[in-house]
């Protein structure tokens, strides 16, 4: 009997697939359709605190009198943002029984650790922080950072986040960090039970016909996985439990690129607990799902695999015979094997 439900932060998934945070999974409808086509767990669309600023920005610069109205002003648009972020984990946890995660943006301490504990007492059964902020260039003392000081601060949000409640704390990343292993294994210090590697930032590309800035493709490409691959590989292998700062277990969630129950299963394989899919979603609708759940019963039952938990991270950096081959980066010799024109 092949057992497709997996363990991941904490909660249990009846499969490892989840639809990550986009604006996909702010439709109330969607998550319903995406509830019954077999995937493991839901993270909805961030709340964002540029966007809480924005707002905040926009109506102070209508309002004349703003300097008197600011407290109020400020206190407002939060609370209507909150509100309304607050009125979807309800609704989606009353019509789905798939776990719901929320989703924060946060670049500074702000108030994110009030927001948070109204985000567990609404019903959302685990956070994920998206963590990442543009070089913010208004901010002529930015480019003064230090990486130490934006990994600090990112975990001092994370370890505030983790006293405040009592749901399980998973955190987005992006790969630009400079040390990743060290700076996830300060994370997992900070109380991460997982790590979504890696967050798929909106791009700019120019028009040359225009000539002005326009989107560059906002979904990724079948190619795109591999990066995840390898951090999720030597990840897995080196802050299991037992490792590092604490003794807590810390799982991980490949996000980017995953369009085929195949790449998927390469995840699992590579040590991923779940494997989040967006564009997929996006250019497939949800259906798409049941196709990732045949091409992993069908993996399993060719290899003679029960559980998930019997083949996830058996290929990890550590379970390999050559481990190097997760470090090479460089192509050295390899591109003397391939012919050009
Ligand atoms: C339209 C769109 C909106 C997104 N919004 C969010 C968001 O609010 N929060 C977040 O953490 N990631 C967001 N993402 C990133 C996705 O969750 C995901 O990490 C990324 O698209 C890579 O996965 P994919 O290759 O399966 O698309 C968004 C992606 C897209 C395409």
């Amino acid at each position: 009997m092949i057992d497709t439900s997996v363990k991941y932060a904490g909660l249990r998934l009846k499969s490892p697939f989840i639809a990550a945070s986009s604006g996909y999974t702010a439709d109330l409808e969607k998550i319903v359709a995406l509830s019954r086509s077999g995937i493991g767990a839901i993270v909805l669309k961030s709340l964002f605190e540029e966007q809480i600023n924005n707002e905040i920005n926009f109506l102070e610069s209508q309002s004349v009198e703003y300097t008197e109205n600011a407290d109020f002003l400020n206190h407002y648009v939060a609370a209507h943002s909150i509100n309304n972020y607050l009125e979807l984990i309800k609704e989606a946890r009353s019509k789905v029984d798939v776990p719901i995660i929320a989703s924060i943006c946060c670049y500074t301490g702000g108030n994110w650790t009030s927001y948070a504990r109204e985000i567990e007492d609404a019903g959302a059964d685990a956070i994920e922080l998206n963590l990442y902020s543009t070089p913010m260039l208004s901010d002529p003392s930015y480019i003064d950072k230090s990486g130490d000081d934006i990994e600090r601060e990112s975990c001092a949000i994370v370890q505030r986040v983790v006293q405040t409640v009592k749901i399980p704390v998973i955190v987005k990343i992006s790969d630009q960090y400079t040390n990743l292993l060290g700076f996830m294994s300060r994370l997992k210090a900070a109380g991460a039970k997982a790590i979504v590697l890696f967050n798929r930032f909106y791009r700019p590309d120019i028009s040359l016909k225009s000539m002005k800035l326009v989107p560059g493709n906002i979904f990724s490409s079948k190619e795109e996985y591999l990066k995840s691959l390898r951090w999720i590989a030597l990840a897995s292998a080196k802050l299991k439990a037992g490792s590092g700062a604490t003794t807590s277990v810390l799982d991980f969630s490949a996000s980017t690129g995953v369009h085929d129950g195949n790449s998927a299963i390469k995840l699992l394989l590579a040590g991923a607990k779940s494997v989040q899919l967006c564009s997929v979603l996006y250019q497939q609708g949800p259906m798409v799902v049941g196709n990732f759940i045949e091409e992993l019963k069908n993996f399993m039952q060719e290899n003679g695999f029960e559980r998930v938990a019997d083949f996830c991270g058996s290929l990890n950096y550590a379970n390999i015979s050559n481990p190097t081959d997760f470090e090479r980066v460089q192509f050295l010799k390899t591109a003397e094997h391939y012919s050009a024109k």
